[in-house]
């Protein structure tokens, strides 16, 4: 190991290719892989999931580590994430992440009743990370998420707290909530339960010891920063986030243009650029074969690839698919969540077979598939705090159709005649979470798509446009060194 390299312990409960569940998959695998590139060691820690356990190629580094209330000794392994980049530990412990189902919920769809135990445990493998009692011994624990909420908890009790801690939210929507047991469960001093701490409404948020104890707080957009600190957004912690505001900052995601990029895509069977977009075309027809729907020369195809929540607004969507449809256009829609939005979504596929297909699961060969065949992409989002598919959209030549808020607000720029007159707009950009608003908007691109001059330089925009990692992991090396300083003078003060 060189030694005058910044160490950083990257800790998440998914990450791409290995186990994904939604953008933080991705940002997991990308943002190490452009911080490595930039010099610091940063390694990932995970949850030994069985999808983890058989990809990688594993070996153990620490055996018998006491983890109470465990009652068996917990196993650390190590290896290199499948592309050779990334170094990746593994915390293993069979009964807590060996079983059927996803990450955060059985197949079912419902909680793991055991969440509090299984994050709370990964959160205190990370915090033997920060008291430097393993062989790696990180200069900054980079948290993600309420699933790593607990590491900054466990350190701030710990006498040698050896590290500076940044809790990154990826959604503030979901915050491990859990019985005021789990305090003592856990471990975690009695004391740590108060409304200067962990408490929240009578019960432990996960998410708020983070944002509580971390010493910096990032979201994943600029806008979502500021967005989290009022009522709306902050789902009850906008008062501690925005006391905070001086250590909170909003740093945008990246893409990673390896595996999201139209030259070389190995889900494609064309591949296209911005200088040559017969390749596109190919990949619309593609797509229509595969889904079923009636071929068309004009017909424009919009894509919407989504977890089924609210949050994403389909509920936005589902009440105007039909005139979506009646105004010539048609829709494919892949996602997975919401049993009943579920439903209403097949449901009316079953009325427009040949307009509107709907893929109900999980497919990344299709996700891809269709940004790269789909001519516009849908995303009303209520809230975003950053959203990757739009930026997909975006280099794919895929016209984005967003909702103005989070990072959709800070990534795409609306066609209004001004900003095409100043070739800036990449997509279309509506403001109030309301069918008709969105309606609207959808009709105002169908008009634009009409007009192919204008509608290739919005996608000329869009594919010339930087939305690789290159420059906010360069922002994130700043914000680990600055606190390592911090640090520093600290302990001369002290001395
Ligand atoms: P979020 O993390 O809130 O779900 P993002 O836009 O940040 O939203 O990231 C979503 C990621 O998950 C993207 O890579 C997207 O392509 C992928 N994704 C979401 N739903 C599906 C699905 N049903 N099948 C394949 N990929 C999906
Ligand atoms: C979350 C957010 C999404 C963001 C992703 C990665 O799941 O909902 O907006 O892009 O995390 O940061």
């Amino acid at each position: 190991m060189n030694g005058s390299k910044l160490r950083v312990l990257f800790v998440s409960s998914e990450a791409y290719p290995l186990v994904k569940t939604g953008g933080l998959a991705d940002v997991s695998y990308a943002l190490p892989n452009a911080l490595r590139k930039l010099g610091v060691d940063v390694r990932l820690l995970l949850p030994g999931y069985p999808s983890v356990l058989e990809q990688l190629s594993l070996i153990e580094v620490h055996e018998n580590i006491k983890l109470p209330p465990l009652q068996e000794p917990v196993r650390l392994l190590a290896g290199t994430m499948s592309d050779g980049i990334t170094p990746v530990y593994v915390f293993q412990y069979p009964h807590l992440f060996e079983r059927e189902g996803g990450p955060y919920q059985d197949n079912m769809g419902k909680d793991w009743s055991d969440n509090a135990l299984r994050f709370g445990m990964l959160s205190k493998v990370a915090a033997l990370f920060g008291s430097h009692s393993l062989l790696f011994k990180p200069q900054i624990i980079h948290c993600n998420d309420w699933q790593t909420g607990l590491i900054p908890a466990f350190l701030k009790f710990n006498p040698n707290p050896s590290v500076k801690i940044v809790m990154s939210i990826h959604n503030m929507a979901y915050q491990g909530i859990f019985s005021p047991e789990v305090v003592t469960l856990l471990g975690l001093p009695p004391e740590s339960f108060s409304m200067f701490g962990l408490e929240y409404h009578g019960k432990v948020s996960f998410l708020k010891a983070g944002l509580y104890y971390s010493d910096w707080m990032t979201t994943v957009s600029p806008t979502y920063a500021k967005d989290i600190q009022i009522t709306t957004y902050g789902y009850g912690l906008e008062g501690l986030l925005s006391q905070r505001k001086n250590q909170l900052n909003g740093i945008l995601n990246g893409i990673d243009t390896e595996v999201w990029n139209p030259e070389n895509d190995s889900c494609l069977k064309c591949h296209y650029s911005n200088n040559n977009l017969a390749g596109k075309t190919r990949n619309t027809q593609a797509l229509r074969n595969k889904l079923k729907l009636a071929s068309s020369k004009s017909a424009p195809l919009i894509g919407m690839i989504s977890r089924l929540t609210e949050q994403k607004g389909i509920d936005l969507v589902i009440p105007i698919i039909p005139e979506i449809i009646k105004n010539g256009a048609q829709l494919v829609i892949l996602g997975s969540g919401d049993k009943k939005l579920e439903e209403n979504l097949l449901q009316l596929a079953t009325l427009y077979p040949k307009r509107l297909s709907v893929t109900i699961g999980y497919d990344e060969e299709l996700a891809h598939q269709i940004e790269a065949g789909a001519n516009m992409f849908i995303m009303p989002s209520k809230f975003e705090p950053c959203g990757l598919n739009q930026m997909y959209s975006m280099c794919y030549g895929t016209i984005p159709i967003v909702r103005r808020t989070g990072g959709l607000a800070d990534t795409v720029i609306d066609a209004t005649p001004d900003n095409i007159e100043k070739k800036i707009a990449t997509g279309f950009v509506f403001e109030k979470a309301d069918s008709s608003e969105l309606l609207s908007c959808v009709q105002r691109a169908l008009q634009t798509f009409r007009d192919k001059t204008t509608w290739r330089r919005l996608q000329h925009n869009g594919m010339t446009r930087d939305f690789s990692w290159q420059k906010s992991a360069g922002q994130y090396v700043s914000l680990y060194h600055q606190l390592i300083k911090e640090k520093e003078n600290a302990g001369k003060v002290l001395q």
